[in-house]
Order: structure tokens, then C-alpha cells, then sequence
């Protein structure tokens, strides 16, 4: 028997054209599953699917725009049941509180709350219409559980995912649904990149060695990893778990 297999399952990835998301719907389609990757652009999701070994499925699904994530699990659910959702897509966040601004604040609230808020809506319903059940991972973060400097609206929009999880774990548990956080530390992705870039142009080696110290393990995590965790808490392997936050940073959180 193959370990956390997910054949005949479909699953959705929200934020799939890259990065952590990326990761996870490649390792699912490995593992046997229909997947769905939702993403902003076209362009990128086409790119992603050229990565996927047992092929997939692109949606252009801005996950903030309720109408739009309804079109998306329509589709996915046309002639198919819906077995596992990963709410992955996300957007970050720099500056303490009184360098916030409302605007940045709406930002991070409308994909990183509201749009995990959607598609947790859609999932679930879709799950309770068939009655068959589900499994549902949410990226949360340390920020979820430990105060991270200078990530104000970040850290905000992060404990919202981890609340959230546990209400719809403790809501659909006689359901057959669970719903599990994991908490990544910093993970090497095109979000780290674009950040340093932006942030420390010409400094992105010194910026890079500093941000690998942070944690005791002496470096970021890899996509790959995070990936390994969420297929096991989409797998039946996992029918105990529910309403779990899973720490996966390297050390960080051990140390506080
Ligand atoms: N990289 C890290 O260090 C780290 C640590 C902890 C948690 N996380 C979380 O993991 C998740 C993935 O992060 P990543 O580092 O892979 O980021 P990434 O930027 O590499 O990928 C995020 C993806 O989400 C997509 N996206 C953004 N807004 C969207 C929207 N409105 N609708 C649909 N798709 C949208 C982007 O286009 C992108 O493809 C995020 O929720 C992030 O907060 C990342």
C-alpha cells in the first residue's frame, strides 16, 4: 500500500502557480489525485502545469472575488465530488502598526482572510451537499502563534486562518470534515525573493544568510517540506486529526 495515497481524490490548491502551493499540488498529483490549481494569471497557472507529473487542471480564481471562487468550485465539481481543499494563496505584509496603513490592511484582509473565508464556504458546502466528507489544510504561519516583528497586518491575517481553522473543525466534525492549520517558518520561495529584491536591492546574499539564521536549524524550509506535511493531513492516514496547528519552522517556535 502506498503511503498517503490520494488516488481517486480531486483536490483544490489555491495559489498554485508558485512557490509553497506549487510544491503541494505537484506532490498531489504524484500521489495520484485530480488537482485543481487556482491562481491570478493564466500564464503562470499554464507554466505550473508543465510541472505536474500526473497532469492537472488550471482555474484563474482571484480568491477575494466570491463570485469568481464560485464559478471555480462549480467547475470543479462538475461530474466530481471534492475531496481536499489547501487554502495556500496568500499575499505578505511589511511594517508595525503605525507604519500600517487601512489600505494595506484591507489588502491583506481580502486574500488572506476573506478569500480563505470563500473557499473554505464553497468547500464545505460542496462536502456537506454529498455527505461523503473532506479534508481541508489551511497555511497559516508562526505568525499565527508567536509575535513576528514588524508584520502587523501579516501577523493579523494569519491568526485569523488559525482561528478559523479551529471553528470549522469543531463545526463539521460529525460531518466527516476536518480542517488543519500548518505553521510555516520561513520557507525559501519567490515570496522571499521578491521580498528581498524589493526591500534590500544589492544586499539579497547578506539579507539571505541572516534570514537562514533565524532559524536554530541554520536554514529556511523548502517547499518540498511543507508540502510533505499537507499531504499527510490530506490523507486518510490523518482521520484523527482535526483542528490541529501544525508548527513546521525549523525551531523557531520551540525557542520562544
Ligand atoms: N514563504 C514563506 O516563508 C511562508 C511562511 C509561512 C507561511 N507562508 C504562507 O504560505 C502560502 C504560500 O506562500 P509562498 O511563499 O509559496 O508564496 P508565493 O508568493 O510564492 O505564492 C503565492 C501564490 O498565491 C497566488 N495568489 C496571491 N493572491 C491571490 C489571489 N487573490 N487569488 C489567487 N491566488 C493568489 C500568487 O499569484 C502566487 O502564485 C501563503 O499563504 C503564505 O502566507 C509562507
Amino acid at each position: 500500500m502506498v503511503f498517503a495515497s490520494l488516488a481517486g481524490k480531486t483536490a483544490v490548491v489555491t495559489g498554485a502557480a508558485s512557490g509553497i502551493g506549487l510544491a503541494i499540488a505537484q506532490l498531489f498529483a504524484r500521489q495520484g489525485a485530480d488537482v485543481f490549481l487556482l491562481d491570478l494569471s493564466s500564464s503562470a497557472l499554464d507554466a505550473a502545469l508543465l510541472q505536474l507529473s500526473g497532469g492537472g487542471h488550471a482555474i484563474v480564481c482571484d480568491v477575494s472575488d466570491e463570485a469568481a471562487v464560485s464559478r471555480a468550485f462549480d467547475e470543479v465539481c462538475r461530474g466530481r465530488r471534492l475531496d481536499i481543499l489547501v487554502n495556500n494563496a496568500g499575499v505578505s505584509s511589511v511594517g508595525a502598526v503605525h507604519a500600517t496603513s487601512a489600505a494595506e490592511l484591507d489588502r491583506l484582509y481580502a486574500v488572506n482572510v476573506k478569500g480563505v473565508y470563500l473557499c473554505l464556504k464553497a468547500a464545505v458546502a460542496r462536502m456537506l451537499q454529498d455527505g461523503k466528507g473532506g479534508a481541508i489544510v489551511n497555511l497559516a504561519s508562526i505568525a499565527s502563534l508567536i509575535g513576528l516583528a514588524d508584520r502587523f497586518a501579516y501577523s493579523m491575517s494569519k491568526g485569523a486562518v488559525l482561528t478559523m481553522t479551529y471553528s470549522v473543525a469543531t463545526d463539521y466534525v460529525t460531518k466527516g470534515i476536518r480542517c488543519n492549520c500548518v505553521c510555516p517558518g520561513r520557507v525559501h520561495t519567490p515570496f522571499v525573493d521578491g521580498f528581498l529584491k524589493k526591500h534590500y536591492p544589492g544586499e539579497e546574499a547578506q539579507m539571505l544568510a541572516k534570514l537562514s539564521a533565524y532559524q536554530p536549524i541554520g536554514r529556511m524550509g523548502k517547499p518540498e517540506e511543507i508540502a510533505g506535511l499537507v499531504l499527510y493531513l490530506c490523507s486518510d492516514e490523518a482521520a484523527f486529526v482535526t483542528g490541529a496547528a501544525y508548527p513546521i519552522d525549523g525551531g523557531v517556535t520551540c525557542r520562544m
